[in-house]
């Protein structure tokens, strides 16, 4: 029903004959009206709550079945390090750092990832946008290096925003760990570039890799969505929940065999 304040309401109708004439004829009937907005409110709270909480069982579980085999990887790295000692191949040691440094990173992810679970809701601060940028691109210096990307950073200066640095930070890694992933090894290049536009900063992440259908940018941020061989398709997913929880609206275009650009809205955190 609609009402006066001209907002929609949930009611609930059950109607009874109170007063017969004769068979064919009723004279009154009692209709009991139930507001039961608040009802039907706390029931999709429950549901937002109930596919939470299997997302986040998912989200653990994939946790802990990582944990066993990044363990073994770091630990073949070691070996195979300490093996090559002595053996004039020592020029491999740069490989092996990253190993380390991979086997490290994704060891952190895993741990946020557990912790994200957990639903540890955001905790917003008064940040600078350009330094977790900065902190996201070095936590993906590896990957881009060994993908011969070149990075253009398009930003100078600060942009205070509110934010939980380290779950934001994830997200930006997220979307540019997407974008190092679409681009042709040796020609990838990735602009981040930050922009005021009124009482928002803009940050623009455009890559020039194998783009998208329309297809599937309509399903990109759809949990376990992927199109990747070894792909898990959670990436987007808690991209899009992280970017909700900072009222951040995300926007994205692509041509396929051209590139993508992402821009994500933040407010500025001094205008409001
Ligand atoms: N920058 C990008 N360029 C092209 N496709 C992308 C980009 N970012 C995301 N996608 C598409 O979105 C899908 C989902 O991404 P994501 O949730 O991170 O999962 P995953 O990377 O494991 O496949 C990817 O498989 C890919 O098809
Ligand atoms: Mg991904």
């Amino acid at each position: 029903l609609k009402l006066k304040s001209s907002s929609w309401e949930w009611f609930n109708l059950r109607g009874k004959v109170f007063k017969r004439k004769d068979a064919s004829w009723v004279d009154e009937y009692v209709l009991l009206v139930r507001n039961i907005h608040d009802q039907k409110n706390t029931q999709k709270a429950l549901l937002k709550a109930e596919k939470l909480s299997i997302q986040g069982e998912i989200a653990r579980t994939f946790a802990h079945e990582l944990r066993n085999p990044l363990a073994s990887i770091g630990m073949v790295g070691e070996v195979l390090n300490r093996k090559l000692k002595g053996t004039g191949k020592e020029s491999f040691g740069n490989y092996f750092k990253i190993l380390k440094r991979s086997t490290k990173t994704l060891n952190d992810l895993v741990t946020n990832l557990l912790n994200a679970s957990n639903y540890s809701p955001a905790v917003l601060k008064e940040e600078d946008l350009a330094e977790i940028v900065d902190s996201a691109l070095h936590k993906a210096a590896d990957r881009i290096y060994l993908s011969g990307i070149k990075v253009k950073k398009k930003y100078k200066g600060s942009f205070p925003i509110l934010a939980d640095k380290e779950k934001l930070e994830i997200a930006l890694l997220n979307l540019i760990v997407n974008a190092s992933e679409a681009t042709t090894p040796g020609e990838g290049i990735i602009e981040m570039e930050i922009k005021s536009h009124k009482t928002d900063f803009v940050l623009r992440i455009t890559d020039n890799g194998q783009g998208m259908t329309q297809d599937q940018i309509d399903h990109i941020f759809e949990a376990f969505y992927s199109n990747k061989e070894t792909g898990m398709g959670i990436g987007m997913s808690s991209v899009k929940s992280i970017l909700e929880e900072h009222d951040a609206p995300i926007k994205v275009s692509s041509r396929l065999n051209e590139g993508t650009t992402f821009k994500i809205y933040l407010h500025n955190a001094q205008l409001d």
